[in-house]
């Protein structure tokens, strides 16, 4: 069994060969990056992959951030908050210190791949305490917006103690956005269905519904968090089973050092177990180096910036050939590659490939097939590029505000007044009255676009 990549492209001579490019398909049971900057065809490269893989009999369960991978018949696409839920504080067996010990180091992996920093000691404590003071007494599971509630009455009830408030109000404020408005609808459930069918068939997760990046990595932890305790329960096999394909993978498996997170437990446990993982980014020197280290084969697509550059050709090619290869790396067209696979039939040696053969030209021109989730014409593109516009930050309060009900008091944002005020000056999208924030007509309009889960 072999997966067919491209035509091979020979040193020096700048026309396509006609020499398929192919190579067994043990080579992605090891673990698969695929780089390049935007625009250079990573997304349609992914494709090719997934392509081959589903004709082999290999399952994929694919995060896809933009909403491109809609392309292959017969696939399973999770639309969150419309046939896809999940219950981000659910466990398996009975051993109640154990499955919440494994919440917390959910949790944990999300802040820290998310804001960059773990779960404090109190936070984890507090988490801990609440968690398992409600397994104790109740079977059902619990959802978001009871552990949100119930790390209030901890914080008010220990207002006094040093720390406390503060440490309590990170993880209020931060999981807080999950259990109410759209978000409660993909987030806030006591049930889901994330069971051994993500192993069966081609999955694709919807995350371009999601309204923030925040949501966007939540989803991805606690389904990968999920794939890997099912994993490990599969028989160990040689055959390779299921391949995760996570697009944009440095918002979840970011370079952090001595940190290892969900993904990096995926590649380095489950891969005796038949899964593999492919790892798709702009930028390798975000991405977590347990996983490009663990990777037999890396696809790059062309790069710019120099510190990417090297440290791809670092893992592709023996330090004295480096040189040599900056300016191939520099110069590939869109759809061309640099491959390496460690095949012994090319003496290891890295080889230059266009990807994509006759059989893939339907992927390559491919539009996803519930085509655009914007609704109707122009107005809706003016509102597109203003939310483009404004900053990240501003948009999470916009978020925040939209989801309470637009009720919602200065000291409940993790936020001074004084820069609330700023924001009200400098977008028009709020108003600062007394204790309250309400939303301008125009911070509504934008709310709500943010808010357009379908
Ligand atoms: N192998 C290829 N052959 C032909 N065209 C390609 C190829 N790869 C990408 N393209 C073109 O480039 C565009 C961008 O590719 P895409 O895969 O979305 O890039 P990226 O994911 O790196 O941003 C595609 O829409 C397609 O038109
Ligand atoms: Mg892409």
């Amino acid at each position: 069994m072999s997966v067919r990549l491209g035509l091979r492209l020979r040193d020096n001579i700048y026309s396509f060969s006609s020499e398929v490019f192919s190579f067994p398909l043990e080579c992605l049971s090891r673990h698969v990056c695929v780089f390049g900057r935007t625009g250079s065809g990573k997304s349609t490269t992914a494709k090719v992959l997934l392509f081959e893989l589903l004709k082999n009999g290999v399952s994929a369960l694919v995060f896809d951030r933009v909403g491109e991978f809609n392309v292959f018949d017969g696939g399973r696409v999770l639309v969150p908050g419309q046939n896809f839920r999940v219950a981000p504080l659910a466990f398996d067996g009975d051993d109640v210190a154990y499955g919440v010990e494994g919440i917390v180091s959910l949790f944990n992996n999300f802040f820290f791949t998310t804001y960059f920093c773990p779960l404090s000691p109190l936070q984890s404590r507090v988490l801990r305490d609440v968690l398992e003071g409600y397994y104790y007494r109740f079977s059902e599971v619990m959802r978001v917006s009871r552990l949100v509630e119930e790390v209030r009455v901890v914080q008010s009830r220990y207002s006094r103690v040093k720390g406390w408030v503060e440490g309590c109000e990170a993880l209020v404020s931060r999981l807080y956005p999950f259990s109410r408005g759209v978000l409660a609808k993909v987030f806030d459930s006591s049930e889901d269905s994330l069971d051994d069918v993500l192993f069966h068939g081609l999955t694709v997760v919807d995350l371009s519904v999601l309204p923030t990046d925040e949501a966007k990595n939540f989803l991805t932890n606690v389904v990968c968090d999920r794939v890997y305790r099912l994993g490990k329960r599969l028989e160990p096999s040689n055959k390779l089973k299921l391949v995760i394909l996570i697009d944009e993978a440095h918002n979840v498996a970011p370079s952090l050092p001595n940190y290892i997170g969900v993904l990096e437990k995926i590649a380095i446990e489950l891969r005796k177990y038949g899964v593999s993982l492919v790892t798709v980014s702009t930028r390798p020197t975000l991405v977590s180096k347990n996983i490009i280290a663990n990777s037999n084969l890396i696809i790059s697509h062309s790069l710019t910036s120099n510190e990417d550059i090297r440290l791809v050709l670092n893992y592709m090619v023996n330090e004295l050939e480096q040189e040599s290869f900056i300016h191939v790396l520099r110069t590939l067209d869109v759809g061309e590659a640099l491959v390496q696979a460690n095949l012994p039939e090319y003496g290891c040696r890295a080889i230059k490939v266009k990807v994509g053969l006759p059989e893939h030209e339907h992927l390559i021109s491919a539009k996803p097939k519930h085509a655009s989730k914007e609704d109707s014409g122009e107005v809706d593109d003016e509102l597109k590029k203003v939310c483009e516009q404004i900053p990240a930050y501003v948009k999470r309060i916009l978020y925040t505000i939209a989801c309470t009900g637009e009720n919602i008091t200065v000291k409940s944002l993790p936020i001074s007044r004084r820069k609330l005020k700023e924001i009200a000056y400098a977008y028009n999208v709020i108003e600062v009255k007394g204790d309250k924030i309400i939303l301008t007509e125009y911070g509504s309009k934008i709310a709500k676009r943010l808010l357009a889960i379908k």
